[in-house]
């Protein structure tokens, strides 16, 4: 029998069994691999490490001269325009795409030089890409226990109690388990975010990767889920986070750090009392913007020069 999971947002470490064939759909991976060793020779202690990172696709350059260190502990908001490079700039720390030049450190291992599929295990990811290639006629508890092997789809590979109990204990703290048994495909926008976010937990990551996990949430469900994820940022045994984000309204408390991209390129990094400023925004955005902070939750909006504030106001 399996372990039951009882324990807050993030469950003990499970037992992380290595996949053989990496996201391969329909499931390759057998039973019984060599679980996965954390005590691999590091690098450095950064979490995550891009020194000089480009990536030019087609001609194109999507996210040019990046520098940006990730520290054990650190939970990054990463913000910007449409275009920015946001998702390119994810894709490149799940280890999902490889930069064009420059170095880059993931858990303490070398993209190149890395077995990437060790490292994928380590790696807790929710995208809108990873969404597309989930099967829509998949049961949820099976998108979400699948995460073991990592394998998207169904295949031969077996779970047992623990893996059923873990997937469950995440569905429902992600106010989710009734959907365990329905099709992902029939699922709302907001319910596959959720399913989504608990299949990025269920290998128990040290670093967890979510873009965009708010958007096309109704207000109520955006509002508990930053209420969830805002619990696992201030929990100190929870994997490190970067989130991307479109709003500012979207960042959870619990958030040490912003990341500002406009153009492919950093606009600044650091600490969100000193990054996420009005001037900052503002350059990143291209827009005059006033930024508040209340109980912790930011909001932004345009600020209005002061003739058009007067003419608004009632005579
Ligand atoms: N294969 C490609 N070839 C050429 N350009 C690409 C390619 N992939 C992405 N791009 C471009 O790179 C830029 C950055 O894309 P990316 O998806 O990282 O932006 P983003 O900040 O996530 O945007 P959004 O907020 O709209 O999700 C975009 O202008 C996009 O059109
Ligand atoms: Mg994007």
């Amino acid at each position: 029998m399996g372990t039951p999971v009882t324990s807050p947002f993030v469950p003990t470490r499970p037992p992380l069994r290595q996949p053989r064939r990496g996201d391969a759909p329909g499931g390759t991976a057998q039973p019984g691999g060599p679980r996965h060793s954390r005590n691999v020779s590091r690098v450095s202690d950064a979490v995550l490490r891009m020194d000089d990172m480009t990536v030019v696709r087609e001609g194109a350059t999507l996210v040019s001269g990046i520098n940006w260190t990730i520290a054990e502990g650190d939970r990054w908001v990463v913000l910007g325009p449409n275009g920015a490079g946001k998702t390119t700039l994810l894709s490149v720390a799940a280890s999902r795409q490889f930069p064009t030049s420059g170095r880059v450190e993931i858990l303490g291992g070398l993209l190149g030089r890395t077995n990437i599929f060790d490292l994928r295990a380590r790696i807790g990811l929710s995208s809108a890409t990873l969404a597309d290639a989930l099967p829509a006629d998949e049961t949820v508890l099976d998108v979400v226990r699948t995460a073991a092997w990592s394998v998207i789809g169904r295949g031969h590979e077996s779970y047992d109690a623990f893996d059923t109990d873990r997937a469950i204990d995440l569905l429902a703290q992600l106010g989710c388990a009734s959907l365990a048994g329905r099709r992902f495909g029939t699922l709302s926008e907001g319910e596959r975010k959720r399913v989504q976010i608990a299949r990025s937990l269920m290998t128990d990551p040290e670093l967890l990767l979510l873009d965009e996990p708010a958007a096309g949430l109704d207000l109520g469900a955006r509002e508990a889920l930053l209420r969830r994820l805002g619990r696992l940022a201030v929990d100190p045994a929870g994997p490190v986070l970067v989130m991307v984000s479109h709003h500012v309204e979207e960042i959870p408390l619990g958030v040490t750090h912003a990341l500002l991209l406009r153009g492919g390129r950093i606009v600044a990094a650091g600490p969100v009392a000193t990054t996420l400023t009005a001037p900052v925004l503002s350059a990143c955005f291209g827009i005059p913007l006033e930024v508040g902070v209340v109980h912790g939750r930011y909001s932004a909006r345009l600020a209005f020069p002061p003739t058009v504030m007067r003419a608004a106001q009632p005579a």
